[in-house]
């Protein structure tokens, strides 16, 4: 008997698929890991702060365009690139794959040092489908598109078709494979965002037959599943909306979650993510780095068309249908928001929901966006940040430029510290000119100075809206970094104490290791207790603080 089940068992083994990568090589590929409250992309055994930048759409698609592109990426103090990968070019006739600019990228990126992270332009693209190749384009028996509610077909592959969904997931299965095979022991390429965009455009759902059916017909039982194992931990607009149609735990789509087109957005989000997902997993089998969707999000006020399911893709990874990606499509690691919006903050903090990692893999890349960068990673614990359009920002001495230069001297202290509570910024600017934060037992302030202090220097800084880097080093010592504030300190166990600065220096970190400049101290410290960090330069200081009586 013992035998019988050895041989069946011995036999098991030898018949199972060999996995692609084994555990003990997965381990020292790309990964995210958790430090505190912080989730870290771990490359190469550290973790990695992506100071980033994405390529417009077509440049990836020529080699010779970015050879002149490179050296002038790197001068731009980056170190990752954000490529776009299209399925039209990959894989140009059914089953004939063409690896020729994935090579081409990788060797770029390695010659100057570079990161890349590459975004795969598969079915969809900003709501639409049109870097899918022409026998994709061209079949619609065989691919469907999305219908709108008059039945009319719209340029967009519908959620609903297997067939779609299977060829998309072989593409880019072979596309891992083959950077497995050409860069699994290298770890050049360290994510991939699947898809780009995603959702419906126009009308707020798929109303083709198939579609209409699926949401006539239950609620699929995973998610169902999924809602009631996390009752308590759903997103508040969804738990809102499925108490207010009385917790049912099966129905249609409209008996669970009420009818509206918040429903048709949540309805299309779980297809996206079960589509997205699927293609996600399809390439994990074959080299499992993180993967991440972007999204394209509602926009403000001063755009109302812009505001509803179908003004912006329905059924992308929004924060209010978050919940629905979770359930659909546990290969995607992180949901990322596309930051093209004003109020980044609320933005930061819908996405830190329900411990998802934050990642910007797209925003802007001006002053404004340095102050955003910087907040990514030591306010929200991010993993990086990446302005859209690096082709246009090339520049050592732009804003972006010189805005990563600081980030990548202080890096290692940030990552040493995330999701630790010993690391944190503020933002300020003309319409929130004073913001306070508390780090270890100081409450530590930054003004908004947008004019210098110095009256010979008059001119004002160009920019509108600075963070202030806090990092706490020991119980009163700290590094702080930024441009355009002024920095005071208060006891935040003590408030009969006042706090002084028993000294301050600036200087740089070369290296990683502190090579300090001036000793600060009278018109250089305002008020002869605060730090200024003048508007012409990011700069950054340590001090050492003192209470008194
Ligand atoms: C958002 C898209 O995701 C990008 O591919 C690009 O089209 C930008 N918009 C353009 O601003």
């Amino acid at each position: 008997m013992l035998l019988r089940t050895f041989i069946v068992t011995a036999i098991l083994i030898l018949l199972a698929p060999v996995p692609a990568m084994t555990q003990a090589n997965a381990a020292s590929i790309p990964h995210l890991a958790k430090q505190g409250t912080a989730t870290q992309l771990i490359v190469d055994g550290k973790p990695y702060l992506v100071l980033g930048a994405e390529l417009n759409n077509s440049s990836g698609s020529s080699l010779e365009y970015m050879r002149p592109l490179w050296p002038k990426i790197a001068a731009t103090n980056l170190n990752t690139v954000l490529a776009t990968t299209s399925w039209e070019l990959l894989e140009p006739e059914e089953g004939r794959f063409d690896f020729s600019l994935v090579d081409g990228l990788i060797d770029g990126a390695r010659r100057y040092n570079l990161h890349l992270i590459m975004i795969w332009f598969g079915s969809w693209k900003n709501g639409k489908s049109t870097y899918q190749p022409a026998w994709v384009k061209t079949n619609q028996q065989r691919f469907p598109l999305i219908q709108d509610e008059k039945g009319k077909g719209l340029p967009t592959l519908s959620t609903l078709s297997d067939s779609s969904r299977d060829a998309d997931a072989r593409a880019f299965a072979a596309l891992m494979k083959h950077i497995r095979e050409v860069d699994g022991d290298f770890h050049t390429v360290i994510m991939m965002q699947v898809e780009n965009e995603v959702g419906v455009l126009d009308p707020p759902r798929d109303f083709s037959p198939a579609a209409n059916k699926a949401f006539a017909g239950p609620v699929p039982k995973e998610f169902m599943d999924y809602l009631q194992n996390h009752k308590d931990t759903l997103i508040p607009e969804l738990h809102k909306r499925w108490e207010a149609a009385g917790f049912k735990t099966s129905g249609s789509w409209e008996e669970v979650f009420g009818a509206g087109m918040d429903t048709d957005e949540l309805f299309m989000a779980w297809n996206y993510g079960r589509y997205v997902g699927h293609v996600a997993a399809a390439g994990k089998a074959e080299y499992p780095i993180p993967m991440f969707v972007n999204t394209w999000l509602r926009q403000g006020p001063d755009k109302p068309n812009e505001r509803k399911p179908g003004g912006y893709p329905s059924g992308g990874p929004l924060p209010e249908v978050m919940d629905a990606w979770r359930a659909a499509a546990p290969a995607i690691d992180i949901l990322s928001p596309d930051v093209h919006v004003p109020n980044y903050d609320d933005w930061c903090t819908w996405y830190k929901q329900s411990g998802n990692p934050l990642f910007i893999p797209e925003s802007r890349g001006d002053a404004r966006g340095v102050a955003h960068a910087i907040a990514t990673a030591a306010k929200y614990d991010g993993i990086g940040y990446s302005p859209f359009g690096i082709d246009r920002l090339v520049s050592p001495d732009g804003e972006l430029g010189k805005g990563y230069q600081l980030l990548a001297q202080v890096a290692p202290l940030i990552l040493e510290r995330q999701g630790l509570g010993k690391v944190t910024a503020v933002l300020v600017d003309k319409d929130t000119p004073r913001s306070k934060v508390r780090l270890g037992d100081y409450t530590i302030e930054a003004r908004f100075a947008p004019r210098s202090q110095d009256p010979n220097a008059p001119v004002a800084s160009p920019v509108d809206r600075v963070a202030g880097l806090f990092i706490q080093l020991g119980p009163d010592d700290y590094v702080i970094a930024g441009r355009s504030i002024n920095v005071y300190f208060e006891s935040a166990t003590d408030t009969t104490q006042s706090v002084g600065l028993v000294s301050s220096d600036e200087g740089q970190y070369v290296e990683g290791r502190w090579v300090p400049g001036r000793r600060l101290n009278g018109d250089e410290t305002p008020d002869w207790r605060a730090l200024w960090f003048p508007g012409d330069r990011y700069s950054i200081q340590k001090v050492k603080l003192y209470r008194y009586r």
